[in-house]
C-alpha cells in the first residue's frame, strides 16, 4: 500500500489536490508551509495580515488548489481560518471539501444573513469554508458593495485568517476590487501556462489599485516529486 494510502486511512477521503492532508510531508506541502511563514512574517502588529486574496493572471493556474492549501496549513498550524469561495463564476471550492453550495457567499452578499450562519465545518479543525453560493447575475457588484465591507469586517472578528480564492485578475475585475479591500494578494503562476504579457498586466492591474503583492506561487507544470509549488517574495 502506497505511504498515500495509509495516511488516507481512518481520515475522510480528501482530493488529491488538497496534498498538505493528503500527503503533508512532500515537497510540495512543505512549500505551502513556507508560504504561511513567509505570510506570518511579513505581518507585523500595525500592519497585519487577516486577510489574503489569491489570484492569477488567467484561468487554470492553481489559484483554487493554492488557496485551499493554503487554508489548510494555516488551520493546521492552529489558526481558525475561513475559506471564502469567491469565485462567483467557476466556484470550486464546495467540490474540493464535499459540501452542499446552496447557502454561500452570495446569499451573505443579497440577504441579511451573517458569515457565521453560512459559514460550513471543513470537517478539518479551525478550518470553515463559506463556499460561493447560487449563481448571482452581478458578481463584481456584489464584491464591490458597502455589504461586502461589512461581511469582511463580520470575518474578521471571527477568524485570525480569511482566504479569498478569486477569479483571474486579467479577465474580470472581482480580484481587483478584492485586492483592493484585503490585507495582501498572493498571485499564482503556472508554469508553462501562465504568459509573459498577462502576469505584466496582472501586475499592473494590481498595482493600479493599490493592492499589497505578498509574494508569488509558482505552480509547477506536473505534481511530479521535483516539481510544484514554490513561493517568492514580490515587490
Ligand atoms: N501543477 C499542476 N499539475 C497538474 N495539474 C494541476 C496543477 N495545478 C493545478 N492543476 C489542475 O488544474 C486544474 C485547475 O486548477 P485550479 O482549479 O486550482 O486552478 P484555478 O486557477 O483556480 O482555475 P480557475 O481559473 O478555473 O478558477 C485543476 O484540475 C487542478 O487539479
Ligand atoms: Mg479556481
Amino acid at each position: 500500500m502506497s505511504k498515500k494510502h495509509t495516511e488516507r486511512k481512518g481520515t475522510q477521503t480528501h482530493p488529491v489536490s488538497l496534498i498538505t492532508l493528503v500527503d503533508p510531508s512532500s515537497p510540495i506541502s512543505e512549500q505551502f508551509r513556507t508560504i504561511r511563514t513567509n505570510i506570518q512574517f511579513a505581518s507585523s502588529a500595525d500592519r497585519q495580515i487577516r486577510t489574503i486574496v489569491v489570484t492569477s493572471s488567467g484561468p487554470g493556474e492553481g489559484k483554487s488548489t493554492s488557496s485551499a492549501n493554503l487554508a489548510v496549513v494555516f488551520a493546521k498550524s492552529g489558526q481558525r481560518v475561513l475559506l471564502v469561495d469567491a469565485d462567483m463564476r467557476n466556484p470550486t471550492v464546495y467540490k474540493t471539501f464535499n459540501l452542499s453550495n446552496e447557502v454561500g457567499l452570495s446569499t451573505v452578499l443579497s440577504t441579511q444573513r451573517s458569515v457565521l450562519e453560512a459559514a460550513q465545518p471543513s470537517g478539518i479543525e479551525n478550518l470553515s469554508i463559506l463556499t460561493s453560493g447560487p449563481k448571482a447575475p452581478n458578481p463584481s457588484e456584489l464584491l464591490g458593495s458597502a455589504r461586502m465591507d461589512q461581511v469582511i469586517d463580520e470575518a474578521r472578528n471571527l477568524y485570525d485568517i480569511v482566504i479569498f480564492d478569486m477569479p483571474p485578475v486579467v479577465a474580470v475585475t472581482d480580484a481587483q476590487i478584492m485586492a483592493s479591500k484585503a490585507d495582501g494578494t498572493v498571485l499564482v503562476i503556472r508554469e508553462n501556462v501562465s504568459r509573459k504579457e498577462s502576469l505584466v498586466k496582472a501586475r499592473d492591474l494590481l498595482k493600479m489599485v493599490g493592492a499589497r503583492v505578498l509574494g508569488v506561487v509558482y505552480n509547477g507544470a506536473q505534481h511530479t516529486k521535483d516539481q510544484g509549488y514554490y513561493y517568492y517574495y514580490g515587490s
